[in-house]
Parts: structure tokens; sequence; C-alpha cells
């Protein structure tokens, strides 16, 4: 009976040749390809196979992690551990699984230890995962595409309707603004006659009763009175001032609304690119925004130098305006002790120039996070907000200067919109010819 594969002590040699039960269950574990050892309570190896040290002779670490595997073992009183190795063998990564399994013999505590290679299985494994990964990855960009093209049809179609809207309501407004003007004048006219002709008939009046005056005269002045009186023509004068007020501002609310609608869906589309600066931009847009946010806020500005490109620099400017009064609307929420922060940064590298708008205001819902460039989207309170600066800074951006804007918000933290615009080196006149590039 061979007992070649395995390796003996010559001790142990002589036992086996004495003992043939023991020596051919030997025999039988060394026909094994996977790497088989006894060893004693101390790590010490008592018996092996071939496979075994083939393996444990390659690298020397391998007694040292035995010991120490085994000594955990003890010291932790686990009768089983399944242990991952990593060796390097010629330059290969190699991957092991070790078991390691308690025995008690009589007196004597011995492990019993398989050593098992399994770099292919980890290999595949790994390959697997990185596979399963990207494709992971490659769902959510699919996602995250299929949302985009949605929302930019969205836009198209709601700008379509918005081109026709403004259209509509645009003429009509021209001629109602000019003649509610022309009504203001002509009424202020009249109202001066008439507080004219009223002191006039009260002088004329007195000045006929001291003289006698004829009854019919006397029938006629009450009846002039009686007519004032009837016609609450004080109330009148009064009330006219506040109600053309309200509604030049209500005239110029809707102008406002046309106007956003028209820049929302490109009806005027013949502007040009010229070479922009967004340091100067922010620095423009602040100076103008200023006196909405110095009593709300304070601005810290972290521009670095950023290249200039070919934009259209109003729409930008009216992005970031856009952007800067929304934050300054978020920190008024927060109520009027509150110290209200913006912080703008600008950066770029070769391709693109980065800038990015933090407030510490109230930020946004998670509900209402996914409608914020939607048209007509808005918290405000009826008046106050349009809901269409976040869809026109999103066509600015997007589809004017094929950039890209987004926003991370915290409820009740803050909001930080970030905008992305490649760097352009070219001079291109109109936007259709820039997005042909
Ligand atoms: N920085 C911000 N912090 C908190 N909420 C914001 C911020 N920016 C935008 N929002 C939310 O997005 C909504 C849409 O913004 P958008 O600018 O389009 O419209 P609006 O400000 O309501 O009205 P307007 O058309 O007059 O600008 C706002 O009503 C607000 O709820
Ligand atoms: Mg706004």
């Amino acid at each position: 009976m061979s007992l070649s594969n395995w390796i003996w002590t010559d001790d142990q040699q002589h036992f086996l040749t004495e003992n043939s039960i023991v020596a051919s269950f030997f025999e039988s574990c060394a026909q094994l390809k996977i790497a088989f050892a006894i060893l004693t309570s101390n790590g010490d190896l008592l018996v092996h196979n071939k496979a075994f040290s083939e393996i444990i002779n390659r690298d020397l670490g391998w007694k040292a992690l035995l010991k120490k595997e085994i000594f955990l073992m003890r010291s932790m009183k686990k009768e089983v551990a399944l242990i991952e190795h990593q060796t390097k063998n010629d330059e290969k990564e190699q991957q092991f699984e070790i078991l390691l399994k308690m025995q008690l013999a009589e007196e004597h505590t011995l492990f019993i230890c398989q050593i098992e290679e399994i770099t292919e299985a980890y290999n595949c494994e790994s390959l697997i995962l990185d596979m399963n990964y990207q494709l992971t990855q490659k769902i959510k960009e699919i996602n995250q595409a299929q949302v985009k093209i949605l929302n930019q049809e969205k836009l198209v179609g709601i700008g379509q309707l918005a081109a026709g809207v403004a259209h509509e309501i645009n003429n009509p407004l021209g001629f109602v603004k000019s003649n509610f003007k022309m009504l203001d004048d002509y009424f202020r006219e009249i109202t001066k006659l008439l507080i004219r002709l009223k002191s006039e008939f009260s002088d004329f009046k007195k000045n006929c009763e001291e003289d006698d005056v004829t009854p019919s005269a006397k029938l006629f002045f009450e009846e002039i009175e009686n007519y004032i009186e009837a016609s609450d023509y004080k109330y009148i004068l009064e009330d006219y001032e506040g109600l053309f007020q309200d509604t030049s501002v209500g005239l110029e609310r809707v102008e406002k609304i046309v106007s956003g609608l028209r820049k929302f869906s490109r009806v005027d589309h013949m502007m040009s690119f010229t070479e922009f600066n967004i340091n100067e931009g922010l620095e423009e847009t602040l100076m103008i925004a200023n006196n909405e946010i110095k009593y709300d806020a304070e601005v810290i500005k972290d521009m670095q130098y950023v290249p200039l490109t070919y934009a259209i620099a109003g729409e930008i400017n009216q992005v970031l305006l856009n952007i800067l009064i929304n934050a300054v609307h978020a920190i008024k929420e927060k109520g009027k002790n509150f110290k209200g922060l913006i912080k703008v940064t600008t950066r770029s590298d070769e391709k693109y120039i980065y800038c990015e708008i933090m407030d510490n205001g109230m930020g946004i819902k998670t509900s209402d996070q996914e409608q914020i460039f939607m048209p007509f989207f808005t918290t405000k309170e009826v008046g106050l907000g349009t809901g269409l600066g976040m869809s026109i800074a999103y066509d600015i951006i997007t589809n004017k200067h094929g950039g890209e804007i987004s926003f991370i918000s915290e409820y009740g933290l803050g909001t930080t919109f970030k905008i992305k615009i490649p760097i352009r080196k070219v001079d291109v006149d109109t936007v259709d010819e820039f997005m042909n590039i």
C-alpha cells in the first residue's frame, strides 16, 4: 500500500505500517486534489498530503496564517472556521478557501484543515459582480435619459402651446395697455374738470344767494346739488386712483407672464452668441439683485478664473437672476430673524464652466423636486410666482447652450443649483446655428 502522497515523519511512517486501516484511510485522502492536513492545537503540521505541501510551500506566510487562525478559533472557542485568503504566485493573484475544523482526539485537540483554490470561481464572481454593476449603471443612465427625453418632449409640447397662448394674449394686451393709459389720462382730465366745475358751482351759488335768487334758480341749484350728492362722486374720486393702480399692476403682471412665455417658447429666438465671462455675469446679476438680497442674506463669492465662452449673455444672466431671486425667497420663508446665506461658486475644466448657487433657505420638499423645471410649477402664493423662472432657466441652459442644470436640496436646510455650460470657442449668430455645431 502506497502512502507516497502523504508527507510523514519516520515515527508516523512506522505507526501506519503497523495499522493498515488507518493507513488505507490516509491512502484514500491522499488521492484527493484538495489540500488536506491535520494540525496540532498550536498550529503545527502533524500530517498533510502532497497537494497541501504544494500550496503552503509556495508562500512563507501560510504557516503563520494557519497558526494565527487556530489561535483565534481556540480563543473564541470556535469549532469551525471558513477563511478566504489571497496570495500572489508568479505575479498572479490566487484566491483560496481554508476550512478549519476542530477535532477532539482522546486528550488531544487537533485541527483538520482543507485548502481549496477558488481563483477561477472568485474571478468569475467578481467579473459577474462587475458586469452587474455596469449593467445597473447603464440601466440607471437609460432611465435618466428617458426621464430627460420625456421632460424635453413635454417642454417642447408645452413650449408650442405657450407660444400660441403668448401670441394670442400679446396682441390684445398691446391695445388694452395703450387704451388703458389713454383712459387713465382722460379720467384725470375729467376729474380735474369736475372738481373745477364743482368749485365754480359752489362759488356761483354763493354769489347768487347773496343777491336775490329767483325761485326757479333756487330749484335749479337744489337739483344740481341733489344730483351731485346722488352720484357718490366723492367716493368715486377716492376710489378710482387705487383701481387704476391695481389694474396697472395686473396688466404689468400679465405682460411679464406673456414675456416669460415668449422666452420659454423661443418666439424671439434670434439671439446672438457673444463672448461671455460667467464671473462678470454673476457680478452684474448680483448688482441687479442686490436690493432684493441685501436685507435677507449675506453673499459669499467663491469665484475662480474661468475661461470665456460664447453664450447669450442676457439669457444666462436671466438664469442666474431667477436662481438668486428664488434663493432669497426661500431664505425669507425661514422668517425675519433668520441669517440667510447665498454662496456663489464658479469653476472650470478644459470642457465646461461650472457655476453653483447655494442657499440656506427652506429647501424643496422631496415630493416637489421632480416638478421644479416644469412650467407653471410654483409653491408661492397667488400673484407672487408665475412658476416660469426655472422652466425658462432649463430651456436656456440645456436647449440653447447645450449645458446642464440640476439641483440638490434638503427640505429645511437649503438648496444648491448647479449649472454646467460647455466652453464654446466658436462665434455663432443664432441658437439654431449653435445647436447644429
Ligand atoms: N432655491 C430654492 N429654494 C427653495 N425652493 C425653490 C428654490 N428654487 C426654486 N424653488 C421652488 O421651485 C418653484 C419653481 O420656481 P420658479 O422660479 O420656476 O417659479 P417661482 O419662483 O415660483 O415663480 P417665478 O416664475 O416668478 O420665478 C418655486 O415656487 C419654489 O417652490
Ligand atoms: Mg422664481
